[in-house]
């Protein structure tokens, strides 16, 4: 599918396509975009990067018409997902202020300070020195992120979905948290696996659950990714698809809509995928790591031949995931680069119970 291509999901619902990530040719990646109208509310969920984008947005906004208040989801803070943020005040000219939003996840704030650089360097400084290319990585950041433009993550009318009182969401036979708009037309569901502040979002007219960047791969690979909460998402949108309580799932990258049981066998290999990749770190540890650059290679090949490719499996990528893995297993980094080791954490005599009791 070509950047900014539209797939028509119903009548009041479009997928707009992203791309892949390609660094060599400075493209960077796109997160897909959906537009959905409920009534007289136009729901934008993300806004990609780059003006082919931003145009697809606007002409989808015009084909959905008549609406006449306008809701823009953020899923999370990364800039594949962002860039566009101020279409909303684009959109919105001529209709009362009252009726144009904003919100993204208070936990992805941290994100925009000084336009990306520092989350982005917490990141990157995990594969200084064992990705080529990635040695400062100050230097790498400023080059990664200025293949994202426009990027304007936050304006003066963005808030965060943490300022609206935490709602029990009930889909099907599926308990989850999050927060409703348009009086239950879009449910916002907090899963924090992806990144700190990562939601995915229901539009229950649609019958659509889109998962932004949760199944991007079975193992997150950003510092603050929450693996497990990653597992949960993929788990519980598989039971939504199960039980019928979903017809139809998207992604963040995968540029196809899946219907129930595509969505299904994705969301199952994922989840197989996360075990077995466990399974392999296990088997490639003996103890500790000394070389870690080998452990990489060999983590990285083990990885691919279970199928998992990720959304942009690049060297940088696969390093993070890899270095994502080894915290996940509770190991322990010492030194930098590739001379780091690491270890099973210590479990010695001073955890136990005290010898003698404690006044
Ligand atoms: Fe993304």
């Amino acid at each position: 599918m070509a950047l900014g291509e539209q797939i028509e999901i119903d009548v009041r619902t479009r997928m707009i396509a992203g791309q892949e990530l390609d660094m060599a040719a400075r493209q960077p990646d796109v997160g897909n975009v959906i537009v959905h109208r409920a009534g007289d509310l136009l729901v934008l969920v993300d806004s990609g990067v780059t003006s082919v984008i931003r145009d697809a947005i606007r002409s989808a906004a015009d084909d959905l018409a008549p609406w006449s208040k306008i809701l823009l989801l953020t899923t999370h803070g990364h800039p594949d997902h962002v860039g566009n943020n101020d279409i909303i005040t684009d959109l919105g000219k001529g209709l009362d202020k009252s009726n144009v939003h904003h919100f993204v996840s208070a936990h992805d704030a941290s994100q925009y300070h000084d336009h990306g650089l520092p989350y982005w360097t917490t990141s990157l400084d995990r594969v200084s020195g064992l990705v080529p290319g990635f040695e400062d990585p100050s230097a790498a950041t400023r080059r990664l992120l200025a293949m994202f433009q426009p990027y304007v993550p936050i304006t003066d009318i963005t808030r965060t979905y943490e300022e609206l009182p935490l709602e029990h969401l009930a889909i099907g036979s599926q308990h989850m948290s999050g927060w409703s708009f348009g009086d239950g037309a879009v449910q916002v569901i907090r899963t924090h696996g992806h990144c700190a502040g990562q939601v995915v979002v229901h539009l229950p007219e649609a019958r659509l659950l889109h998962l932004s960047d949760e199944p991007n791969g079975p193992c997150g690979a950003m510092h603050d990714a929450n693996q497990m909460n990653i597992f949960a998402a993929l788990a519980q949108a598989l039971t939504l698809v199960e039980t019928d309580a979903v017809d139809i799932v998207t992604e963040g990258h995968a540029f196809e809509v899946f219907d129930r049981p595509t969505a299904a066998e994705r969301l199952s290999t994922l989840l197989d995928q996360a075990a077995a990749l466990d399974g392999a770190a296990q088997a490639l540890l003996s103890g500790g790591i000394d070389d870690l650059p080998a452990f990489v290679d060999a983590f990285v090949a083990r990885s691919q031949a279970l199928g998992v490719s990720g959304a942009n499996p690049n060297p940088m990528f696969n390093t993070m995931m890899t270095i994502a893995k080894l915290r996940e297993l509770g190991l322990v980094a010492k030194g930098k680069g590739p001379q780091q080791t690491w270890s099973r954490p210590v479990l010695d005599d001073s955890m136990g119970a005290p010898s003698s009791s404690v006044e």
